[in-house]
């Protein structure tokens, strides 16, 4: 059996799977973010722990844990763990979504060596301007760094002692040459560090280390438990839903929306605003275009309304054509294809009529939006999209996804196992690390249902979407 753990920004996830690759038990731990001020984001790392220790004890209550071979692993991505020399975790994480360090991104980004480099815009979410801020605001702490981790990665230390990252998840921190899959330690000296505070490079799907002893008994593992090299979350679904051949895709509606894409080489078009990362498979790369706030908008409006995401979606009825509100997603910023971490949210066009199930569709309206901006931003580069398959919580909504497709002009597939994308991909890493296959075993995963685009309304919604592209420019210098 394989362990799979993916570390999301709402919760952990564990999934156990059999050689087969079925799912034999799974647990969730929810987590939290705190933001205490605009445009921050952070997570207490201990916090990741007691989840990952939560998960397994729940999944080993109900299963022998003897028979697993290894554990991959899988979490939110650019996240900046800092510890000191002695282990210890310097201050709260600050998270993908933490747009604080803008100044430092552009002042970076301005020098073309970041881009040539990388093949990637130094957002202001990457690991290494979220540095820069600590050097510049912090630097009693940033004087005190002996390791930078990523969030996932911190979890595999304390679960085999060893700092190791992988390149699918490196490829996030604006410190790694993707084309060459290693640090670049001209970028490391930009920021003052050399590769000696960075994890040790391993693939996705090659071993990092084995579990403690410690760790091994508490939980009745057998001995020799590989630990994956694992992925970022979004390489890791790709492997679970086997989107690692050009051509496919998946959309992810998770707290960030995602369009992820296969490539078939190392194709970075940086000024796109996509992003082109190392996948987590030897050899592979891929694109996406990244929305910092899908469900985590939804989840706002549901907190404003006094209920919850489901309600809303159940609210629903059928998909009927553009609303007159329109929603702008942009609660802490956006990245694809604006790049602007000033941006704020907006709610415009509301009018007498405006009522809950109303502002519901002009929420997932502004997401759909947004999806297709990362649409139109990948296919500028040249990619082809022809599979379009959905993950993450968001995919629940039936009408969400209906939405999309028909914004895309795209049928969406949705899988049998629901959400279980990166924590399934990171089993999935798990097993071949374990030496018990090869990236062929990502396959397809079963399809539950396929969601048609519904043409009839495609120019009315592409006419909407026209719109919000003009109020973004009618907004962005007043935010
Ligand atoms: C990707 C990104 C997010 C996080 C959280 O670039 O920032 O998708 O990985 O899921």
């Amino acid at each position: 059996m394989y362990l799979g753990l993916d570390l999301g920004t709402s919760g952990l996830k564990g999934v156990l799977i059999d050689d087969a690759q079925r799912i034999v038990a799974e647990a969730t731990t929810p987590l939290s973010v705190s933001r205490p001020h605009s445009g921050w984001s952070e997570q207490v790392p201990a916090d990741w722990l007691s989840a990952a220790g939560n998960v397994i004890d729940a999944i080993a209550a109900e299963c022998d844990m003897a028979s697993v071979r290894a554990i991959g692993l899988s979490g939110h991505m650019h996240g900046a763990t800092l510890l000191d020399a002695s282990g210890n975790v310097l201050r709260p994480c600050i998270l993908w979504n933490d747009t604080r360090a803008y100044a430092q991104a552009a002042q970076m980004d301005a020098d073309p060596k970041w881009r040539e480099i990388t093949g990637n815009i130094v957002f202001p979410g990457f690991t290494a301007p979220k540095i820069a801020w600590v050097r510049a605001q912090e630097p009693d702490i940033y004087a005190q760094i002996d390791k930078v981790l990523l969030p996932k990665d911190y979890l595999r230390l304390w679960l085999t002692g060893e700092a190791v990252s992988e390149m699918s998840d490196a490829a996030g921190t604006s410190w790694l040459d993707t084309g060459a899959r290693d640090w670049s330690d001209t970028l490391l000296a930009e920021t003052g560090l050399s590769r000696s505070a960075m994890p040790r490079l391993v693939e996705g799907s090659a071993p990092s280390g084995t579990l403690r002893a410690e760790l091994q008994s508490r939980w009745g593992f057998g001995s020799n438990v590989i630990v994956a090299g694992g992925g970022g979350d979004n390489a890791a679904s790709a492997v679970g839903v086997g989107v690692v051949r050009p051509g496919e895709a998946f959309v992810s509606l998770g707290t960030s929306g995602v369009l992820f894409a296969a490539c078939e080489a190392y194709r970075p078009d940086a000024a796109s605003a996509v992003h082109t990362f190392c996948h987590a498979l030897p050899d592979t790369w891929h694109q996406m275009g990244v929305i910092l706030s899908a469900t985590d908008s939804l989840n706002w409006y549901a907190g404003l309304t006094g209920t919850d995401a489901a309600t809303l979606s159940g609210e629903l009825g059928d998909l009927t054509g553009p609303g007159s509100a329109l929603f702008l997603p942009y609660l802490g910023g956006e990245r694809t294809p604006h790049n602007d971490a000033r941006i704020r949210g907006a709610l415009t066009g509301i009018e007498h009529a405006t009522d809950r199930p109303a502002g519901t569709r002009a929420v997932m309206e502004g997401v759909a939006y947004a999806v297709r901006d990362s649409f139109d931003a990948l296919r500028a580069t040249g990619t082809e999209i022809d599979t379009l398959i959905a993950v993450g919580g968001g995919s629940r909504s039936n009408y969400w996804l209906r939405l999309i497709a028909t914004v895309l002009d795209l049928p969406i597939q949705v899988p049998a196992e629901g959400d279980f994308g990166a924590a399934f991909g990171a089993a999935r890493l798990a097993m071949m690390a374990a030496g018990d296959g090869g990236p062929d075993i990502a396959t397809r995963p079963d399809i539950a249902r396929v969601v048609a685009p519904q043409p009839e309304l495609h120019d009315d919604f592409m006419a909407a979407h026209a719109r919000y592209r003009d109020t973004y420019q009618a907004l962005k210098d007043l935010t």
